[in-house]
């Protein structure tokens, strides 16, 4: 899929997903997206954990609550590691966003669907209980959570604002 499609398609999944499994191969091409995004200083400070095996994808959802996360066939948990890169100055929030957007792109052109879970991580300790699930150290935080899996319903793209209500050439506001 050229990348200006897989761009326009992109859209957050929450609906439950087919049980076809994900190969392995397309799952490391999701990761390798993440791991080649840019980064700070290229302090690449994004690790992440892909859960596939039954049990632990079943325990990763029962922390998470969500039928994306009980019916995806993998779940890519996303770790950050707070390190200062140059003085006074640590880019992990930045670099993962980086590391998920490039992921979310290569799931859509793979034809797979997800959604970018981070608000949900930050209610109930779902964060640390997941890093407990997953021998995390605790020098990582778990920041975002992808389930990824072929999409059972169609998904629905949310409106965006039209191009110049939020962009303009050479001055703000034009
Ligand atoms: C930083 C961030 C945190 C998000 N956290 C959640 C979340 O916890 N749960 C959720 O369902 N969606 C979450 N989303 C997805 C947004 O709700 C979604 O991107 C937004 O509604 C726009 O829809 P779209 O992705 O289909 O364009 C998050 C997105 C971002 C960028």
């Amino acid at each position: 899929m050229d990348i200006f499609e897989a761009i326009e398609k992109r859209h957050s999944y929450r609906e439950k997903y087919r049980n076809d499994p994900v190969p392995e191969e397309h799952l490391r091409r999701i990761v390798t997206a993440g791991i080649v995004a840019p980064s700070g200083g290229n302090g690449q400070t994004t690790e992440f954990v892909v859960v596939t095996e039954p049990a632990t994808r079943g325990a990763l959802a029962e922390i998470m609550g969500s039928i994306m996360c009980r019916t995806a066939p993998a779940i890519i948990v996303c770790v950050t590691e707070h390190r200062e890169i140059y003085p006074g100055m640590a880019f992990e929030i930045e670099d993962c966003s980086a590391a998920v957007e490039n992921m979310l792109l290569a799931i859509t052109g793979l034809g797979y669907a997800s959604v970018w879970l981070d608000g949900v991580l930050r209610n109930e300790n779902r964060a640390s209980r997941i890093a407990q699930l997953l021998k995390i150290p605790d020098t990582r935080t778990v920041r975002v959570i992808l389930p990824v899996g072929v999409p059972l319903a169609p998904g629905t793209r949310k409106e965006k604002l039209a191009f110049d209500k939020r962009a303009w050439f050479n001055s703000y506001g034009g």
